[in-house]
């Protein structure tokens, strides 16, 4: 018999449970209340089961360590499906299986497979409580290091079962790693199953069904499952948006404050520019943080934009992070955090490559092997990641929680690529921004499994975790911005253009600021520009170079050059991604490239900005 929480008055899920309680047979089922005792004691079970390293207390206080099997250390694209009950619904760029057929294997698959196990609830709420804007869901999960990591990243327990009622709605999130124990069996530190991965979506259904793995937007399934793949058709049915986004605000010395919401692809800076700090010569100038991962986005009653974010932590790459770059995720992941697939330092305290310019002597790596500098294999994984409550960053910005969200005035999509793609440029309107997003394109990252650092088209940062088929994302895009009457500008970036050495030619983190300012300056018409073939963009004049002297004029137009014939490439791979969709892709699309190519042909084979003050940039492409 089941043992039911007493505000518990929700019959849907009260039945939900209990069937998938029947089905995975966990030994025990616990319902999570989200205290911090709660969290205290299933750390220490972590700790006892081997899964989690207490940290050593003085100087990473309240915090552990935890190291997950080798072959379960990213998202799995290869293996996440969208199971609409049309194959043309989900689209060319997500896995599909038709629905019933998946949920036969789905059945077989979580048949028993919390045995030796406990299966735990734990509802959650995605956005402020009170808010509009936010959504309940429920995962039911045989992984602790689920539930803890859950705690960090969004607002769990009780309280969310008074908020769902009686006819309350949530969004279903089944989780099992999928390592059932026999009577006896000794439990390994990080269970998964090696063999079989399936992340799937039912997007009719608004349900969640995640097995074999345990690591983050696998298995922490409020995140990249509900508020993106899910979200993001509840967005096209309902007209608001779900995106892979940031939302910082800016303040200006007088005091003006300016939001604004950017996509970049996993691990290419969304937590960096979120938390960023302004160079020193920006006196009175500062960057508050909203969210650094998903931003849900709707319009309000006089049509202006009100962003949130659905969640209550961060979950950031480590490497790469340090008191230089980022410190104020320093600073957020100073105590009670969660580290995982980070090295270990004699003294008890974490380590990962770009921390400190000299690696400590000895460390003990992310696989808990000892480590030296001389050892040839990196100490932290790539994709290594801190969990850390959002409260903790020293600028929050003090409306992130606001349940009616902050009004965004411009939007910002970017990808890593180290040549072709100028430093920055502004969309002539909301189409051509949308163009812009739809066909940029990254290098790819150790966020995912595979191959990193090839190029792929990464329509608005969105391509694995777009819950529908993206052509008709990139159609609700379009039709969104009819129906507002005056939409964000919308920008380009990109911080990672490098020279024939590979070096970065930007200098990026805190600079990035400079950049920041002319982009808030077009959203609020104090900024100038010219027309370049691509979009508007800033002269030398137009940015803000105080305390930056020695980048000089010819440095900056070298990042901002756009080479036709490499642009002729760019676009060809525009046409791929464009015929792969084709039933499709709205027309708009078609002729704006059209345009673009016209607009490339009327100028220079090196278009680059006009080396004097006064001239004017040779064409208007729009
Ligand atoms: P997800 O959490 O995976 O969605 O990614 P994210 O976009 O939040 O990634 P994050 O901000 O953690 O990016 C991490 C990587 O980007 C690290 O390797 C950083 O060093 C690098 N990075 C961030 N900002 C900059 C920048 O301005 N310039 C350069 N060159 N690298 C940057
Ligand atoms: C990403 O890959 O974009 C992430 C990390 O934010 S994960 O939650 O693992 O997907
Ligand atoms: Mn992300």
């Amino acid at each position: 018999m089941l043992k039911y929480p007493d505000n518990l008055r929700n019959e849907k899920l009260r039945t939900w449970v209990a069937d998938m309680a029947a089905l995975c047979k966990p030994d025990r089922v616990v319902w999570c209340n989200g205290s911090e005792k709660e969290y205290d004691e299933m750390c220490q079970l972590l700790v006892e089961g081997g899964t989690f390293t207490k940290l050593n207390e003085t100087l990473r206080p309240n915090s552990y360590l935890a190291l997950s099997d080798p072959s379960d250390v990213a998202r799995v694209e290869d293996r996440t499906f969208i199971c609409s009950r049309h194959k043309g619904d989900a689209g060319p760029t997500n896995n599909w299986v038709e629905p019933e057929q998946m949920k036969s294997t789905l059945m077989g698959l979580f048949d028993g497979c919390m045995r030796g196990r406990t299966m735990y609830v734990i509802p959650f709420c995605m956005g402020p409580y009170g808010s509009p804007i936010s959504q309940l869901g429920v995962e039911l999960t045989d992984s602790p290091y689920v539930v803890v990591n859950m705690r960090i990243m969004t607002r769990m327990g009780s309280k969310v079962l008074d908020l769902l009622g009686e006819v309350g709605e949530f969004v279903p999130c089944l989780h099992s790693v999928g390592a059932p124990l026999a009577p006896g069996q000794k439990d390994v530190a990080w269970p998964c199953n090696k063999e079989v991965k399936y992340i799937v979506h039912f997007p009719e259904e608004r349900s969640i069904w995640s097995y074999g793995s345990g690591y983050g937007g696998n298995a922490l399934l409020g995140k990249k499952c509900l508020a993106l793949r899910i979200a993001s058709v509840m967005a096209r049915d309902e007209g608001w948006l779900a995106e892979h986004m940031l939302i910082l605000g800016v303040e200006a010395p007088d005091g003006e404050k300016t939001y604004v919401a950017a996509a970049f692809p996993s691990a290419c800076g969304k937590t960096n520019f979120a938390m960023l700090i302004p160079p020193p010569a920006f006196d009175g100038w500062k960057v508050t943080t909203v969210g650094d991962d998903i931003a849900w986005i709707k319009p309000d009653e006089d049509g202006k934009l009100r962003a949130i974010n659905p969640e209550a932590g961060y979950f950031g790459v480590a490497p790469g992070t340090s008191d230089k770059t980022n410190p104020n995720a320093m600073a957020t992941c100073r105590a009670n955090t969660i580290f995982t697939n980070v090295a270990r330092t004699p003294e008890g305290d974490v380590w990962w490559e770009g921390m400190t310019k000299v690696p400590p002597p000895e460390l003990i790596d992310w696989q808990g092997k000892p480590w030296t500098p001389d050892s040839g294999r990196k100490a932290a994984h790539p994709n290594a990641r801190f969990t850390a409550p959002a409260y903790q960053n020293p600028v929050i910005d003090p409306d992130w929680e606001n349940p009616a969200g902050v009004p965004i005035e411009a939007l910002i999509f970017g990808g890593r690529r180290s040549n072709v793609v100028p430093l920055v440029m502004q969309a002539f309107n909301w189409n051509y921004g949308v163009y812009l997003a739809a066909t940029m394109g990254s290098e790819t990252t150790a966020a995912a499994v595979g191959q990193v650092g090839q190029v792929r088209r990464d329509p608005f940062a969105m391509l694995p975790f777009c819950g529908y088929h993206v052509a008709d994302y990139f159609n609700h895009w379009l039709q969104f911005g009819r129906n507002i009457s005056e939409p964000p500008r919308i920008f380009g970036v990109n911080w990672f253009r490098t020279d024939k050495d590979g070096k970065f030619l930007w200098p990026g983190f805190g600079e990035n600021m400079r950049v920041l300012k002319w982009i808030v300056g077009r959203a609020t018409g104090k900024a100038s520009a010219v027309e370049g073939p691509l979009g508007r963009m800033p002269r030398y004049e137009d940015l803000d170079w105080t305390g930056m002297e020695n980048f000089t004029r010819e440095d900056f137009n070298d990042l901002m050059s756009i080479d036709r014939m490499q642009w002729i490439q760019e676009l060809l791979s525009h046409d791929d991604l464009f015929i792969r969709l084709y039933d499709r892709i709205p027309k708009e699309l078609i002729f704006l490239r059209e345009l673009i190519v016209s607009g490339l042909w009327r100028s220079p084979e090196v278009w680059e900005l006009a080396p004097e003050k006064a001239q004017k940039a040779p064409n208007g492409a729009a």
